[in-house]
């Protein structure tokens, strides 16, 4: 029988992401490292291989480093979440990260100085480039863009662009308080003019300090952190535990990871950038719905009014399953694996994703052990949104987290 425990401990009531572990980047829907820590700490495990087959900016590291785990793999498909995470659990001397940010400062001051040089180097490759960005922004980021190149070590180059994708965000004339890609207003656009070079040096400020003060300190016996912008790679009873947080549901209709990250993307030259959201989980239709286990009456819910939403559903957990049963190849007898999911609603139907995951589990070799609900106060998600796509009418969708708990036997 199937077990949810409420359990008020993993409330972290009144605290965020940044109680912790500040992120060096804006993310969408991260999840608060205090969890992680918290149920690694409940089921002492202080040693072993970690997985994050979904690691986005990596939190999961975060908890696992924190209980004392130095060896941590990591998997998205979005490759600015595999830059936050590479660039987080990296040790880089900080005294390298000063000195070239001096000279980088000069260097391109010096460059600058000369108007005719910023107009000479070559337009970066971005879809729609005069659409998102003024000119003046335009120039001085390929400016930049192209000191950064510059950096020979690889590590410190990562580290510079960190700042780099938060000033491409901060000087486009996207809505910057949004997740999806939404242009400013005609009226906005006129009196927005950002100093992109002070912005960017205000971001390397910023990244520095964060980085000395939260990661840098708890990096000292250089953990391996291995991340890597692909599907998850199984590997047969590798990993003793896996901690993740799994999206809730296809990017199209819940949160857009890969609009979020498009302009960035395409400056640090990934050129599928534009079709990411489409290879995430549930970006490929199935032609009929699933008709097996406990999501199947749901889905047969929504299918009744809407078939083709059913089809989206149905798509993102064929995905989510057919994830679950080669991670659960890929851990080792009596390893654990512990999801962080919210239960989301589509056609006022909430999709009961937790206990979907237990089946998953539990049909590839692992015993549910518990599941815990906490309130959801502090992800950065929205919590009402339009489920049945009528403009005005909302309902809550995910007041609720669950912690899902299963056990290889
Ligand atoms: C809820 S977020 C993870 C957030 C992460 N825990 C953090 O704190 O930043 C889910 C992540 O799954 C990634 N993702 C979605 N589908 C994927 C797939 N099929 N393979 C790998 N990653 C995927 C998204 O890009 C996103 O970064």
């Amino acid at each position: 029988m199937y077990k949810v425990v409420r359990s008020t401990k993993y409330d972290f009531i009144g605290q965020s992401y940044a109680t912790v572990y500040p992120n060096l980047h804006k993310y969408p829907a991260t999840m608060l490292p205090q969890i992680g820590i918290k149920i690694l700490k409940e089921l002492n495990i202080k040693s072993g291989r970690l997985l994050d087959p979904y690691c986005g900016s990596g939190s999961s590291f975060a908890s696992g480093l924190e209980c004392g785990l130095t060896e941590m793999y990591g998997f998205d498909i979005n490759p600015l979440a595999i830059l936050i995470s590479s660039v987080k659990f990296t040790k880089i001397s900080i005294n390298e990260l000063i000195e070239t940010r001096r000279k980088f400062r000069n260097n391109l001051f010096d460059f600058l100085k000369n108007e005719n040089n910023a107009h000479k180097l070559p337009r970066p490759q971005i879809t729609n480039i005069d659409f998102w960005f003024s000119k003046e922004v335009i120039e001085n980021l390929t400016a930049i863009k192209y000191f950064i190149d510059k950096i020979e070590n690889k590590q410190i180059k990562r580290f510079f662009l960190i700042p780099f994708s938060e000033t491409v965000r901060e000087c486009s004339y996207t809505r910057n308080n949004e997740f999806k890609l939404f242009r400013m207003k005609e009226q906005d656009l006129l009196s927005f003019n950002p100093d992109v070079i002070g912005v960017y040096f205000k971001k390397i400020e910023d990244t520095l300090f964060l980085y000395s003060n939260f990661y840098y300190p708890k990096l000292e016996n250089e953990p391996k952190v291995d991340v890597q912008y692909s599907k998850f790679q199984p590997q047969d009873e590798f990993f003793d535990v896996v901690l993740t947080s799994p999206p809730y549901g296809d990017s199209r209709t819940t949160v857009a990871y890969g609009q979020f990250s498009t302009l960035s993307n395409e400056w640090l030259g990934i050129d599928y950038a534009r079709k990411i959201d489409g290879m995430l989980m549930g970006g490929v239709k199935p032609k009929e719905n699933i008709r097996k286990g406990i999501i199947a009456d749901f889905i047969s819910e929504i299918s009744k009014t809407d078939n083709k939403r059913a089809l989206d559903v149905s798509a993102f957990y064929n995905d989510l399953g057919s994830s679950i049963s080669k991670v659960a190849r890929s851990v080792r007898k009596g390893g654990k694996s512990i999801y962080v999911v919210g239960n989301r609603t589509v056609k006022n139907v909430q999709l009961p994703t937790d206990q979907f995951i237990a089946e998953k589990f539990e049909e590839n070799g692992f015993r549910h052990l518990t599941t815990y609900k906490r309130a959801l106060s502090s992800k950065s998600m929205p919590s009402r949104n339009s489920p049945t796509n009528e403009t005005g009418k909302t309902v809550a969708t995910m007041l609720w987290e669950y912690v899902v708990v299963c056990e290889k036997v």
